[in-house]
């Protein structure tokens, strides 16, 4: 709980750095509310490299933090929690990207998804985010996608785009895996005329029972926007912090109604983003973002091609 005393300093401390904070959807409520813009991550992506200002505070793990320092390198980027990362961003294999482009020649483009580590931008030819991948991928000259990480948005838009030969790699979000088809299932029982909303993230399995599939942005519009009363919602629980606020402001909190999975999904890492801390770190300029330069400028390529091509 954030004291009042808390607040005012806070507010000090913005106006002395010049000072903008950024927060992912799964952060703690506390650190949602202290920011100036909460959002997906490709809505964050885009407000990092468009604000004017000396200092970003980025709630949210390694790789969004990573993002907004290759794409404004000249503001000062903190990390309320600086060991806060993303299991998926580690799974891939350089072999993996070697072997595609040994077989597939020019005519392959690799699509990595933001949750990866600057080494493994920088081996992609385009960065893409789960609300602007399966654009991305259709507007690539390419026939052949190598899609990495993440195994299941790569399935899904291997769906969505069945005209391009789409190549998987096998991460995944140990969080959305996690979720599971029969909670789904259970939950639909209960509540046979909710709409299901899921992130790319969960398994093919959950999102064969969607509704709606969607960037956690999306799966917030789909439940604020939706006429009916009950959802089930097929992500990480911090989104429930914002379709609360938006739901209360349109004056909808009595008739609308939203079930997660009976395992609450969370995200061990984004959970320990707390307000406390985003005041911490900008009190003691903790947690500075630096990144390695040998991958930078191949990283920020594939950022900034994303950002042209979602366009
Ligand atoms: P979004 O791009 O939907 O915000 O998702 C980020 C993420 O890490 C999902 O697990
Ligand atoms: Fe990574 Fe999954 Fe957490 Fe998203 S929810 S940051 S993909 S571990």
């Amino acid at each position: 709980m954030l004291t009042q005393e808390m607040l005012d300093e806070f507010a000090e401390l913005k106006q002395q750095h010049d000072a903008v904070v950024l927060a992912h959807y799964y952060v703690q409520p506390d650190a949602q509310d202290l920011a100036d813009y909460v959002g997906d991550s490709y809505y964050l992506a885009c407000k990092a490299a468009e604000l004017d200002c000396k200092t970003l505070v980025f709630a949210g793990v390694e790789f969004m933090a990573e993002s907004a320092k290759l794409l404004s390198p000249n503001k000062r980027v903190l990390m309320p929690e600086p060991t806060a990362d993303c299991p998926m961003a580690h799974m891939l294999r350089k072999q993996t990207v070697d072997e595609a482009r040994l077989k597939y020649g020019d005519d392959l483009a690799v699509a990595c998804y933001v949750n990866s580590t600057n080494e493994m931008k920088s081996w992609s030819d385009v960065c893409v985010t789960s609300s602007n991948a399966q654009r991305i991928v259709e507007r690539l000259p390419q026939h052949n996608v190598l899609f990495v990480p993440d195994l299941h948005l790569g399935h899904y838009i291997q769906q969505q785009v069945p005209g391009k030969n789409i190549i998987l790699n096998d991460g995944f979000c140990p969080t959305h895996e996690a979720i599971q088809v029969v909670e789904v299932e259970e939950l639909l029982r209960e509540h046979p005329n909710a709409v299901v909303c899921a992130h790319p993230e969960c398994a093919v399995w959950v999102l064969d029972k969607a509704d709606y599939i969607g960037s956690t942005s999306g799966i917030i519009d789909r439940c604020v926007k939706g006429s009916e009363e009950e959802y089930i919602i097929c992500t990480v629980y911090g989104v429930l912090h914002e379709i609360k606020k938006q739901v209360a402001a349109a004056g909808d909190e009595d008739r609308k109604h939203f079930f997660f999975p009976k395992t609450t999904p969370l995200c061990p890492n984004m959970d320990r983003v707390t307000g406390q801390k985003v005041i911490a770190c900008l009190r003691d300029l903790t947690g500075e973002v630096f990144v390695d330069e040998r991958y930078a400028d191949g990283a920020k390529q594939a950022l900034q091609r994303m950002l042209e091509l979602a366009k």
